[in-house]
């Protein structure tokens, strides 16, 4: 298994290119199953998940043709054609599902398209039991019967989804957008309220939009889906990854840095780069993206809550723990979306971090310096926050375990590498 070493102390300068976002990539992959015609998708990052993703759509019948780099060439993202023509199974297997849990995707469209679908149930996660059941109680408004057979979720509609008021009790990014999904081929019209906002939603809706689906409300709480026949072709490209881009934000602020992120934009990292300011850094918006630099002095703590769009993302609060890490003063860190979700806790505190955990809140008091050590990487936002703890740490790291960075971060050695970083990878 790869690793990877870094030896940590000095400031990143230059330039990172942003890819497309993994989480607006995935729905709209899925997306693909709602047509018979094809879906023609750019900007998508080369990352593992995406390659799951092609896996479970290649078994569900779905031809996948690999149209090479994104116009502007080089690691901009690349192109996809997706057609759905005529699936060859509508089952989505335990093994693909296990890997990645965004493939429960795939059960609105075929269920939508076909009537019938069956996918594996997630199992457990490594950061909390994120069940599915909001998913299911939205596809039983639309009409749907459910079973849960041998592990498998099955879901049929004989005579097709029909529209209806589908109310979440609370926020969940991918039921919002497996319903949004099936509701663009259902019978009349669906209103999802309490729908979640975070802008792969949007970028989900833009392109079923594009597809010809009749989409109100984007953006906000209240979706209304009128429902069509069928849908036809559409060229779509991916947004930016605002995670991707805070992600190396924190790059630039934990090192004492000079990062210029581009092909992204400022208004996707809204409530991080608030946090980053309060913090001592400096975040504005460039020509070609956003600029982000720490010269005055060190990191001063913040006290933040992670919340569901426009809040604090969850994927952030594990990369901001390093920074805080590092910080003059205390800050308190209260995760409210996942539970389970502070497993980079102990290894940065084998760091030297002085982080303690009481319930759903961690308590960081800063400390001068954190120093290099071995680490075991547990997810994979855990492991980027140990690779961005490292580039600020005295002394060797090595990451273990890396397979989950690479679900979600392209290259991140060479980017980082090309910034000044000492890091690399050892292959085994
Ligand atoms: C998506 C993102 C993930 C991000 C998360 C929250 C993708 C591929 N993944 O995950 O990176 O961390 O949003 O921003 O886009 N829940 C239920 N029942 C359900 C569904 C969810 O109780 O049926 C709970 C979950 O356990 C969790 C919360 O709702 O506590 C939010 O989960 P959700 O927004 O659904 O996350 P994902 O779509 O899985």
């Amino acid at each position: 298994m790869d690793r990877i070493r870094i030896r940590g102390g000095k400031p990143l300068k230059g330039s990172i290119q942003i890819g497309g976002a993994k989480n607006a990539a995935l729905p709209l992959m899925a997306a693909s199953l709602l047509t018979s015609e094809t879906l023609c998708l750019s900007n998508l990052p080369h990352l593992a998940d995406i390659t799951t993703m092609v896996h479970l759509l290649s078994e569900l019948g779905v031809e996948v043709s690999m149209n090479g780099d994104a116009p502007g060439g080089g690691h901009i993202g690349r192109v996809f054609g997706l057609n759905a023509h005529e699936p060859a199974d509508k089952t989505a297997p335990y093994d693909l599902v296990r890997r990645m849990r965004a493939s429960v995707l795939v059960l609105g469209p075929l269920l939508a398209r076909w009537g019938e679908a069956k996918v594996s149930l997630p199992g457990g996660c490594a950061i909390g039991t994120r069940p599915v059941d909001l998913h299911l109680k939205g596809f039983e408004a639309l009409g749907a019967e459910i079973e849960l057979e041998e592990g498998y979720i099955r879901a049929v509609a004989p005579n097709g989804l029909k529209g209806a008021h589908v109310l979440f009790p609370s926020v969940s990014v991918g039921a919002t957008e497996n319903i949004l999904m099936a509701a663009t081929l259902a019978e009349g019209t669906t209103t999802i309220a309490n729908a979640a906002r975070e802008p792969e939603i949007a970028d989900l809706a833009y392109c079923l939009q594009a597809m010809g689906a009749e989409i109100d409300g984007i953006g906000t709480d209240t979706l209304t889906v009128t429902g069509k026949p069928s849908l036809h072709a559409a060229n779509y490209q991916v947004i930016p990854d605002r995670i991707e881009t805070a992600t190396y934000a924190v790059a630039a602020a934990i090192t004492g840095g000079d990062i210029t992120l581009k092909g992204t934009r400022l208004e996707l990292i809204d409530a991080v780069a608030d946090v980053l300011v309060k913090a001592g850094v400096e975040v504005s918006e460039s020509e070609d993206g956003i600029r982000v630099t720490r010269t005055n002095g060190r990191i001063k703590g913040v006290d933040v809550m992670t919340e569901p769009y426009p809040g604090f993302p969850t994927d952030m609060q594990a990369q901001l723990m390093a920074l805080l890490a590092v910080s003059e003063g205390a800050s308190m860190i209260t995760e409210t979306i996942f539970e389970n979700r502070f497993m980079h806790v102990p290894e940065l505190c084998r760091m030297g971090a002085d982080i303690n955990v009481h319930g759903s809140s961690a308590i960081v008091r800063g400390v001068e310096k954190l120093s290099g050590a071995e680490l075991m990487a547990t997810d994979l936002r855990a492991s980027v926050s140990l690779v961005l703890a490292a580039l600020a740490a005295e002394g060797e790291t090595i990451v273990n375990r890396v397979y989950h960075l690479d679900r979600g971060y392209e290259r991140v050695e060479e980017k980082l590498a090309a910034c000044g970083a000492d890091i690399e990878r050892l292959e085994d």
